[in-house]
């Protein structure tokens, strides 16, 4: 569904990513992991669109995107979420899933057209498949660390996504929402999604993710089944045998 093939990334004259190379397919789930600044952000934000790599080229579904916009790879199925949280903390979590069904619907976007039926049934639905029934009619600002997260998820689907890129959705939740989440996301995969995800909560990444991309100082130093990459002697080098 998504693929990056030879991708490097130069800023200010320091080399982030070096010819790294990964693919995603369909009902796949490929946890991203490495130690702080090995370049993992830096690697959604190009599989997304939001940067240009400097080198290498991204396909989505075997088309050519390496010049597209974040916004074009979003029509053609891409969605994401960011490491930091990104919601209407002054809306509510309906209406902030609202805006996500409304910005992906076919009509040109606008936050005043009036919501129907059917998006009050959709994102009833998206709420559903993030255990947030109910949760609808409170304050983005007043939900807990993991329901916030759940609802960015929620958002991030509300475009029926084919390749869904998670950049630490588990950040700083607790161990009780760290279960949900990988549940939900477990689920995302199962119906056929193609699912990259950074994350550093290890067990979840091993427990979860089909392969595993391990990156370190901007390079790919191995792709592969968990059990394969956590035997990988360069790969326990890197984390000093730490997190693994
Ligand atoms: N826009 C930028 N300009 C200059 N340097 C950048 C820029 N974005 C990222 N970097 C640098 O690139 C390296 C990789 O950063 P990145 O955020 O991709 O790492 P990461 O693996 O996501 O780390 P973390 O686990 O802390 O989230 C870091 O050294 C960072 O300082
Ligand atoms: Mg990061």
């Amino acid at each position: 569904m998504i693929s990056a093939t030879g991708v490097g990334w130069k800023v200010g004259g320091a080399q982030i990513l070096h010819d790294v190379s990964l693919t995603v397919g369909t009902g796949e789930l490929l946890g991203i992991i490495g130690p702080n600044g090995a370049g993992k952000s830096s690697l959604v934000n190009i599989l997304s669109g939001v940067t240009r790599p400097s080198s290498g080229r991204i396909t989505v579904q075997d088309r050519d995107v390496t010049r597209s916009s974040a916004t074009a790879r979003a029509r053609m199925g891409l969605a994401r979420s960011f490491q930091t949280s990104a919601l209407f903390d002054g809306l509510t979590a309906g209406e902030n899933v609202r805006l996500a069904v409304q910005a992906a619907g076919p009509a040109p976007f606008s936050p005043f057209r009036a919501a129907g039926p059917a998006s009050g049934r959709r994102v009833d639905d998206l709420l559903a498949r993030v255990r947030m029934p109910g949760r609808g009619a409170t304050l983005a600002r007043d939900l807990s660390h993991g329901d916030r997260r759940k609802l960015e998820l929620a958002m991030a689907l509300a475009s029926s996504p084919s390749t869904l890129l998670l950049d630490e959705p588990m950040a700083g939740v607790s161990a009780e929402d760290v279960d949900g989440l990988t549940e939900i996301i477990g689920e995302v995969r199962d119906s056929g999604v193609a699912v990259a995800m950074v994350e550093h909560h290890m067990h979840v990444v091993l427990g979860l993710a089909d392969r595993v991309a391990v990156l370190h100082h901007g390079e790919l130093l191995a792709v592969g089944a968990p059990a394969e990459v956590t035997s990988d002697e360069r790969v326990q080098q890197a984390y000093l045998g730490e997190a693994l």
